[in-house]
């Protein structure tokens, strides 16, 4: 899946503007505050309906302006997405306006490489989860409708268990034990799906970690959301009355983590922030060789600011790998000469300037 138009109006700084990528290797290079990051930007609204740098659309829409537009050619595809600054959001696909963003889910599978990616380390958990059931909800296809389930069920379960910790009146066992069925049943899959992601993801991550020429070997174990050797569904009876202290559920796969440790300690303790570059984008290339072997299509990779933190040999490497993977890249530097000399003669490169929020083709 590439790109093979891209129009815009009304995005940030960004001038209206309209151009046709390359389907490899786009180098997008600018000085401070020309708006390099918001182009990015542009690509990951369209393939999310939001932005990677704020919760508020509204902040994408240029100073001035009432709302923006972003629309983009794919192949046999067209998709437009209108914001405007009061909140209103349009959508359409192929010509029909959509309700919801949720068709948009498969359409552009988005991998992203920017300053905020630091989080799958540094961050909470939450991060991590993320990270992996955007992978298994690409490859699992009943991941996302067992997952809504799972997700009605547990707050089922946080509502009986406030109602419980407030009114005198005891939730009937047999109402609690139904509950406790189901949600242990959905909770049971979602995490035998994740673990067979895993597997799958392992040997692919350590691949990309040596070929990053990374020295560290970085150990990856998966938390369920509760102890290893337990049952859930015991767990969810036993930690009843613990659980209505509390007024919530609290373990489960909405716990869950993806632990990534170096000798034992936590990746994010050790690492160099040049190293824990490299992991997470050893992660990033491992989700995306999954997918593409999974739906026998490329993701598109966004990589705001590639040079930092990077030696030359590292940025080759990233490079090389990028372009092994056969999928469009949008990629960003302040010079384009940290950049330039880092992809194969043979790859399709086009270079654009961006200059006080205008593109210039090179
Ligand atoms: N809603 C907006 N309307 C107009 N301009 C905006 C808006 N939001 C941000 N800007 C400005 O857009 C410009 C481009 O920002 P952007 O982050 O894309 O730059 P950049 O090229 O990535 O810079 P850097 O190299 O520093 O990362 C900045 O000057 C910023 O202040
Ligand atoms: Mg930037």
């Amino acid at each position: 899946m590439a790109i093979d138009y891209l129009m815009l109006q009304g995005m940030r700084n960004l001038a209206s503007l309209s151009f046709s990528p390359s389907p490899q290797i786009n180098l997008i290079y600018g000085a401070n505050g020309s708006g390099k990051t918001s182009l990015l930007e542009s690509i990951h609204f369209l393939a999310y309906c939001k932005s990677f740098r704020t919760h508020k659309s509204k902040f994408l829409v240029q100073h001035g302006q009432d709302s923006l537009t972003a629309f983009c050619k794919l192949p046999g595809q067209q998709l437009g997405i209108e914001r405007s600054l009061k909140g209103e959001r349009r959508i359409k696909l192929n010509g029909q306006w959509l309700n919801n963003a949720a068709q948009l889910a498969s359409l552009l599978p988005v991998q992203l490489l920017d300053p905020t990616m630091f989080k799958l380390l540094e961050g909470s958990p939450q991060f991590r989860r993320e990270y992996l059931d955007w992978g298994v909800f690409h490859v699992e296809h009943d991941f996302i409708s067992i997952w809504r389930q799972f997700k009605i069920a547990h707050k089922t379960r946080n509502a009986l268990l406030k109602q419980g910790s407030k009114s005198s009146v005891a939730i009937s066992e047999t109402e609690r034990q139904i509950w406790h069925e189901s949600l242990a049943k959905l909770a049971n899959q979602i995490t035998v799906m994740r673990k067979t992601y895993l597997t799958e993801l392992k040997p692919i991550f350590d691949d990309y970690m040596s070929r990053l020429n990374s020295s560290v070997e970085v150990s990856m174990a998966f938390y369920q959301g509760w102890g290893k050797d337990k049952d859930y569904l015991q767990l969810l009876n036993e930690g009843w009355f613990s659980d209505l202290k509390q007024g919530f559920t609290q373990q489960g796969p909405q716990r869950a983590d993806l632990r990534l440790k170096v000798n034992g300690m936590p990746a994010v303790e050790v690492l160099s922030r040049g190293q824990q570059k490299m992991v997470v984008c050893a992660l990033k290339l491992a989700q995306a060789k999954l997918y593409q072997q999974a739906t026998k299509k490329p993701c598109i990779f966004l990589v705001d600011d590639l040079a930092a933190e990077l030696d030359i040999n590292h940025r080759k490497a990233l490079c090389s790998l990028l372009e092994e993977l056969e999928c469009q890249v949008f990629v960003t530097a302040v010079e384009a000469a940290q950049i330039a000399d880092c992809w194969s003669p043979l790859s399709n490169v086009k270079k654009f300037h961006v200059e006080h929020g205008n593109l210039i083709p090179e």
